[in-house]
């Protein structure tokens, strides 16, 4: 029975990362670049709010799952000296990327980083956005990076 528990667990951790990565993945490749091809700085902050209503509690619910059911596999599986452990460094990567998004979702994004952009928005938006599109395209090419080696992890490759 646990190991159902612990299958759906898994199941449930990869639907959520695919969910959230990939929104990650089309506001960096698809909106920003769209978005610096509004002409008027009322476009693009529009978008830039519309964008952020929707994606922002889907990522949060999203961050909320990976979480959940990672912390429930680790436990399930008895996996926490693994942390400890170099050879399971994607499983310390994995924890860390979850930390970074978690302060960027409830923290830095609407307590600094967005308030600051919607200002700058208004005042340099080639420059707001070029940074913003910047910060993202290191968040997701981290993402892919974590996703592949944890993939490669379970295999035994490291
Ligand atoms: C609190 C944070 C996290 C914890 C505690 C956690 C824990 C785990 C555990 C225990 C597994 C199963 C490993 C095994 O079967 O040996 C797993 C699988 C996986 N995790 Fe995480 N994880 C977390 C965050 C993340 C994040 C942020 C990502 C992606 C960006 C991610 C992507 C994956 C993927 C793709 C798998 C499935 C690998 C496979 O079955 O081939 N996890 N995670």
């Amino acid at each position: 029975m646990s190991y159902r528990w612990l299958a759906l667990a898994r199941v449930l951790h990869v639907l959520a990362v695919v969910v959230w990565i990939g929104g990650v993945a089309a506001v960096t490749t698809v909106v920003f670049p769209l978005m610096r091809r509004f002409g008027s700085n009322e476009q693009k902050l529009w978008m830039f709010r519309e964008v952020e209503k929707r994606f922002r509690p889907q990522a949060r619910l999203a961050w909320l799952l990976v979480g959940l059911s990672g912390f429930y596999m680790v436990g399930s599986l008895g996996a926490w000296a693994r942390f400890t452990n170099a050879r399971y460094w994607w499983m310390d990567a994995m924890v860390v990327l979850w930390a970074v998004f978690g302060l960027m979702l409830f923290v830095m994004e609407p307590l600094v980083v967005g308030p600051r952009l919607e200002r700058r928005l208004q005042s340099e938006p080639e420059r707001a956005l070029a940074r913003i599109a910047a910060m993202h395209w290191v968040l997701l090419v981290a993402s892919l990076a974590v996703i592949g080696a944890v993939v490669a992890g379970v295999y035994g490759w490291f």
